[in-house]
């Protein structure tokens, strides 16, 4: 049978697994404390995991993090594992988050992302998001520094999901 994907909030324990999906993927990884000081202030964390049918868990394919205040909400975080990238895990758990932001009362939601991560762009873009500023050498690069986009997404009349 095929696996289901569970959404479920974000706890303490998934943090070794975060960490080593967040060390293959980053230069400049977020640390332990930065999860912990995100969960324990609030935000909305939410892991993707694939069980097998008989219920074992088969480990994290991804998560997230989101901020909500103020009509606003915010994608502090959003990752997949490596050997998962492609196959809708991104997309689900974007939708996931952008759900809890609009019942937190968010009527948008904005996100920062490097020009040059084709794959975030053409999540967002799909999703609905477009760029609405640039943020000049917000992110360190291997070569000095690299710009943000600044994304925004309506959320009131639509439908997180699509
Ligand atoms: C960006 C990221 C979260 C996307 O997750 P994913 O699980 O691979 O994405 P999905 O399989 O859900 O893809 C959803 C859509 O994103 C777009 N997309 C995904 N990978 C893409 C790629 N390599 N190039 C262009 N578009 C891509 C497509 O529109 C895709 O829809 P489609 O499959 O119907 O064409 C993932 O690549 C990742 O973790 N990257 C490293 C961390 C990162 O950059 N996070 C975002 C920081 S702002």
């Amino acid at each position: 049978m095929t696996p289901e994907p569970i959404i479920r909030p974000m706890v303490g324990a998934d943090l070794p697994a975060i960490l080593t999906i967040e060390e293959a993927t980053y230069h400049e990884p977020w640390t332990e404390g930065i999860f912990r000081d995100c969960l324990r202030v609030g935000y909305t964390g939410r892991v993707l995991e694939v069980a097998s049918a008989t219920g074992e868990a088969a480990g994290l394919a991804g998560y997230g993090l989101l901020s909500a205040a103020a009509g606003e909400c915010h994608i502090l975080n959003l990752c997949t594992a490596p050997d998962q990238r492609g196959r809708g895990v991104g997309r689900l758990l974007l939708r996931a988050l952008l759900a809890e932001g609009r019942l937190a009362g968010a009527e948008q939601a904005f996100l920062e992302v490097r020009p040059s991560n084709a794959a975030a762009l053409g999540l967002y873009q799909a999703e609905g998001f477009e760029t609405v500023g640039v943020r000049e050498g917000y992110y360190p690069a291997e070569a000095g520094r690299e710009d943000a986009w600044v994304l925004r997404r309506e959320l009131v009349g639509r439908n997180p999901g699509g």
